[in-house]
């Protein structure tokens, strides 16, 4: 794993959108795969500001999310389909039917999850995959104790997501306890894995994924088995881990190897 540890949120949220940057100018019609949650936002942002200025296109490229609430139309404003159109969609010169978010409203959710796997596999497979991670440990809504080689599958939720979540639905509201999400081998799959983490609350999280041993009760560690895995954090998403300062000096060394592979 490349263990990036900057200063703060929006250092973290800048160092990915130049992944997602570097990945559309090698490859316009790049399969991206995208995450909801708080985190990326910022990283939208940036990319929304690339996109803009003309930096980046999204006109040939090809997306896919991790997850969706089941049980929620794509209309409904606390589905991820709904939140993707409003954070980046909306705002990008992409094809939103080149757009794909696992189909909460599936009436045989079984199959929609084949399908999505199926998608996925014709599309030529997920070139960068994009990650939070939950305080648990989570990444998609594989929740602890989910398979290390699981596919897209419907997950019930931990009562500790459904309340980290519960913020974002009003108190009368119907808040689903069900998903659908791509399965940790199907994010190990993607040729690159990008997980962002920010603030103190997922310190335990970050030092589980990085520093503990691979177990399915933290699924973002099945991240040590991926040969281009990315973790960047903030420092204060850093601060349990006990390697950092040797982290952050293999980041300096990483930083003169591409100077010097850029200037050959
Ligand atoms: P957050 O969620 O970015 O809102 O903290 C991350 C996740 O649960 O994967």
């Amino acid at each position: 794993m490349q263990i990036v540890i900057l200063k703060n949120a929006a250092e973290v949220a800048a160092y990915g959108a130049d992944i997602f940057e570097k990945q559309l100018n090698r490859k316009a019609e790049s399969v991206l795969g995208l995450a909801t949650g708080s985190t990326p936002v910022a990283l939208y942002q940036n990319l929304i500001e690339k996109n803009r200025c003309g930096d980046i296109s999204f006109k040939d490229a090809v997306t896919f999310n991790l997850d969706e609430y089941l049980g929620l139309e794509g209309t409904h404003p606390q589905s991820y389909r709904f939140f993707m159109n409003e954070q980046l969609f909306n705002h990008v010169d992409i094809n939103k039917d080149h757009t794909h978010v696992p189909p909460g409203n599936a009436k045989n959710p079984v199959e929609a999850c084949q399908e999505y796997e199926a998608q996925i596999a014709a599309a030529g497979g997920i070139d960068v995959q994009l990650l939070g991670i939950g305080r648990n440990g989570h990444i998609g809504f594989n929740e602890p104790s989910s398979g290390l080689t699981s596919r897209t599958r419907v997950k019930t939720l931990t009562k500790e997501t459904i309340d980290d979540n519960a913020r974002f639905f009003s108190a009368d509201e119907y808040q689903p306890h069900l998903s659908i999400t791509m399965g940790i081998g199907t994010i190990l799959d993607a040729k690159k894995v990008v997980l962002l983490a920010t603030g103190e609350n997922k310190a335990e999280a970050v030092k589980a994924t990085v520093e503990g041993p691979l177990t399915a009760s933290c699924p973002a560690s099945a991240l040590q088995l991926h040969r281009d895995a990315v973790i960047v954090i903030d420092e204060a998403a850093a601060s349990k881990l006990d390697n950092i300062e040797f982290y952050k000096h293999i980041e300096a060394e990483n930083q003169k190897l591409q100077a010097h592979l850029a200037s050959l």
